[in-house]
């Protein structure tokens, strides 16, 4: 194909959420209702959330990093203790870590998946590690068996950041239902969305239970308790709390998401497929590889690699190049230990984890969303084909 090819006359974007009518008419009703904050949608939409995973408990929250941090205060973490994550996450997950006193211990990802490496896992443990937060990078499982395996040799929590995996299996088990707690997104770019939200799943009811005190203000009842349930209008504080919760608004729109979960999920495994045999014949470029291990992938990203050493530009000046034919990308993510937070207060330096800095400077999302079209998966092939072909050593 010569420069001369035809690219898109509209920007495709890295990703759009799909709202429909009936998200519309159920936050209009929210707001003629006389009760827009946390009550009895929210309610609803923790009820959908636990059907669907078939677990006891779920508690909503304003977003994943909000629920990341009750999940880890819950469980206990605090300072003294280390928490182990994958460098190639987002700064969430880390930081989230930080807030509650802890040492993010921060180890290298599978150069081929990114997901968290094993035995990087294996070797930070030690007597001060409280928790390890496996993240299902870009919606695919990590080795659950060997990391329930590795935590209950040592003692060790599992706090999921499954951020990209609502939808996601592992082995033919929903995730959610496999690590101690578990937590999930609902920010725009992710399976279903609530606008900004999260939630936090688990078994343990006592853990459910400081989740819910730890959301609001640390006090016992809601205030949809006290006005609508017949509670008195006393209430008692039993620890400092945040005010970590979601509202009605973003739950009426949660509850319908909740019913196109399955859907979405099939849609973008669709798109994923056609991009997967599309790439096959892109020279310069190699798409993330699948585990093992029989999974459903909940495809919240497309994630390809770049070729540097055929190419003769780096990656950021081809997402550039990308943007100017009209298609939006994204970089998920630069590895958390070559920041300076991370290097300045934790010591981390260039070198600690090879394949999460590899991956930092290849990587790129292509864009991925539910109503994209098979002509648009196209478009996003023929313009990547075209840019790294003019630029091929
Ligand atoms: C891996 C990971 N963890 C945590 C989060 C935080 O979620 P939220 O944006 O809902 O706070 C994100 C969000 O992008 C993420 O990608």
């Amino acid at each position: 194909m010569s420069r001369s090819a035809n690219f898109r006359s509209e920007f495709l974007p890295l990703s759009r959420p799909t709202l429909g009518e009936e998200e519309i008419q159920e936050v209009v009703n929210t707001l003629r209702s006389g009760w827009i904050t946390t009550g009895p949608k929210v309610a609803l939409f923790e009820n959908k959330f636990r059907d669907y995973l078939g677990v006891p408990e779920a508690v909503a929250v304003s977003s994943g990093t909000a629920g990341l941090h009750l999940a880890l205060l819950a469980a206990g973490v605090g300072p003294g203790d280390e928490v182990i994550t994958s460098s190639m996450t987002f700064a969430a997950t880390a930081n989230a870590i930080v807030l509650c006193g802890a040492r993010p211990v921060l180890v290298d990802c599978d150069s081929d998946t990114l997901n968290i490496d094993l035995d990087g896992m294996k070797a930070r443990i030690n007597s001060r590690t409280k928790a390890v937060v496996p993240v299902h990078f870009a919606g695919q499982p990590c080795a659950m068996d060997e990391i329930v395996e590795i935590a209950g040799r040592h003692g060790v929590l599992i706090i999921e950041d499954a951020a990209h995996a609502l939808g996601t299996e592992y082995k033919g088990r929903k995730i959610g239902t496999i690590g101690d707690l578990t937590m999930f997104s609902f920010h725009p770019i992710k399976t279903i969305t609530t606008g900004e939200g999260g939630m936090v799943v688990t078994r343990n009811k006592d853990w459910a239970e400081r989740l819910r005190l730890l959301r609001f203000h640390g006090i016992t009842t809601s205030a949809w308790e006290r006005q609508a349930g017949g509670r008195s209008a006393q209430y008692s504080i039993e620890l400092p709390g945040f005010k970590y919760t979601m509202m009605d608004i973003q739950a009426a729109i949660g509850i319908h998401q909740m019913d196109k979960l399955d859907w979405f999920v099939e849609q973008r495994a669709k798109l994923a497929h056609m991009y997967r045999l599309a790439c096959a014949d892109v020279q310069g470029l190699k798409p993330l590889g699948l585990v093992p291990y029989p999974q459903r992938h909940a495809w919240h990203l497309f994630v390809v690699q770049l070729e540097l050493e055929r190419l003769t530009i780096g990656r950021d000046r081809f997402l550039e190049l990308l943007k100017e034919r009209n298609v939006g990308t994204g970089i998920h993510f630069p590895a958390l230990h070559l920041q300076p937070y991370y290097q300045e207060k934790w010591g981390y330096r260039n070198g600690d984890c090879p394949h999460a800095e590899r991956a930092s400077h290849r990587i790129l999302s292509l864009p991925l969303f539910p109503k994209m079209s098979e002509k648009d998966v196209q478009d996003v092939v023929q313009t990547v084909a075209v840019v790294l072909g003019e630029h091929l050593k």
